[in-house]
């Protein structure tokens, strides 16, 4: 049988992984598709780089219609990035009667509605594998490998970026401004950073990880999202000390309590012995918690050519598979059917509920700490542990560390204003989220 021909558009880091894993491994490929799979043609910008790539294995064009306009290609792969031209351009692929393949989560978790309907309409698929995580498949164990649970949540490391600050924050003791700029001069954080940072990146994955797990349309907008900016050593060290890490971690939580779904990235304490709090450097790891399986790990590598070209062309094998299925019979985009997709609304920040760390810098004298715990008891606010640090010799100031139970943010935040307001309270209250993760 001819092999399955693929458009290639953007042949970037991700795309010259793709083209060189699937013609390396294109044996082992092909007897696993059941066909062999061929990229013929690429488009990019850069035409004079492409061409040094693929020599003249494919066809290089400028102009990625080009490739959307030939009849001989059946897959497109979407490598460009961003929600603007790759919008555009997944749209009219898939109005071509393509089959898309995409990285772009970006797109996906703002766009993702409207580009599922569309390729629904039209009979095609569209695969997202190395859209979250990389080359761990942890799309495919959410829409088919856990299928039969209930998941209860997901939690995952799922930016590379801000783990390997995270890491190197917690081992060298330095604040976050100098840890960027090393990760920028060893190539760990782009010149613009600010989509991993800021937590926007994780929120896209999170917000694709919460579709699939609990069958509700992608919502970015609904995403509660904190970056590492504002993270300070002091804060990872009395974490450590108290047995916890901060990670920044992707959740969503399905909450039977009130019928929602929690929906946030922000730098959160793990305990210190779980699996994912020693997953360090540039790693992700996704935990999923299902009724029936229990808990979960899924570990590897976030990003890069090869990882990444793993998960496209996954996607590449399975589209070859699925192809000549009836639309009906194929696996759901978002592992729900898409008649079956429920509007179980995604909860604001206020309703969300989790323990705390709170770090307070207070005067060193007597009756600070009982108008403290006075506040978070009239809060209904439990009290799980209490550090504070000697005060240095003269200083008479000292940092008081709380971790408290479970609560709602909401209670939180009203207690939080009410000790800032304490005139022993002596600089803006820090407070983390904490997560145990059992
Ligand atoms: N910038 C991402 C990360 C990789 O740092 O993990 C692509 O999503």
């Amino acid at each position: 049988m001819k092999p399955i021909q693929v458009g290639l558009l953007g042949i970037g880091t991700v795309g010259s992984g793709t083209f060189n894993v699937l013609t390396r491994n294109q044996e082992e490929i092909r007897r696993r598709a059941g066909r062999g799979i061929e990229i013929t043609m690429v488009a990019d910008l850069n035409v004079e780089r492409a061409r040094e790539i693929v020599g003249d294995r494919a066809r290089v064009v400028a102009d990625a219609r080009e490739i959307i306009a030939n009849p001989e290609i059946d897959i497109v792969i979407e490598l460009i990035g961003g929600y603007g031209i790759a919008r555009a351009l997944v749209l009219e692929a898939i109005n071509a009667g393509k089959h898309v393949v995409t990285a772009n989560k970006a797109l996906l978790a703002v766009h993702g509605t409207e580009i599922f309907a569309a390729a629904s309409a039209k009979g095609v698929m569209v695969a997202f594998e190395a859209a979250v995580a990389g080359g761990i498949p942890i799309i495919k164990a959410l829409r088919e490998g856990l299928t039969a649970n209930q998941v209860q949540w997901v939690a995952g490391i799922i930016n590379g970026t801000t783990n390997f600050i995270l890491s190197e924050m917690r081992d060298k003791g330095l604040d976050f401004d100098v840890v960027l700029k090393e990760a920028q001069r060893l190539g760990y954080a782009e010149a613009d950073p600010t989509f991993d940072i800021e937590g926007v990146d994780a929120a896209h994955k999170a917000t694709l990880m919460s579709a699939l797990a609990f069958g509700i349309p992608v919502q970015f907008d609904k995403a509660h999202v904190e970056g590492i900016t504002k993270l300070a050593a002091a804060d990872i060290r009395y974490a450590e000390q108290l047995g916890y890490r901060i990670k920044l971690l992707g959740i969503a939580k399905r909450r039977d309590d009130v019928g929602g779904i929690e929906l946030r990235v922000h730098p959160t304490l793990v305990p210190a012995k779980r699996l994912i709090a020693n997953v360090e450097g540039a790693m992700n790891a996704v935990m999923v918690q299902g009724d029936a399986v229990g808990t979960t790990l899924y570990y590897g590598k976030g990003a890069g050519s090869e990882p990444t070209a793993s998960a496209v062309i996954a996607d590449l094998v399975d589209i070859t598979r699925l192809h000549t299925a009836d639309p009906d019979h194929r696996v759901p985009h978002l592992a729900f059917q898409a008649d079956e997709l429920r509007d179980t609304p995604v909860l604001s920040i206020d309703q969300v509920r989790t323990a705390f760390y709170l770090r307070l810098r207070v005067a060193d004298q007597k009756g600070v700490l009982s108008s403290i715990t006075s506040i978070l008891a009239a809060s209904d606010i439990s009290i799980d542990a209490v550090l504070q640090r000697e005060s240095n010799e003269g200083e008479h100031q000292t940092d008081v560390i709380i971790l408290t139970h479970e609560t709602q943010e909401g209670a939180m935040r009203a207690a939080l204003a009410q000790m800032q307001a304490l005139p022993t309270v002596l600089a803006p209250i820090v407070s983390l989220r904490k997560e145990e993760l059992a």
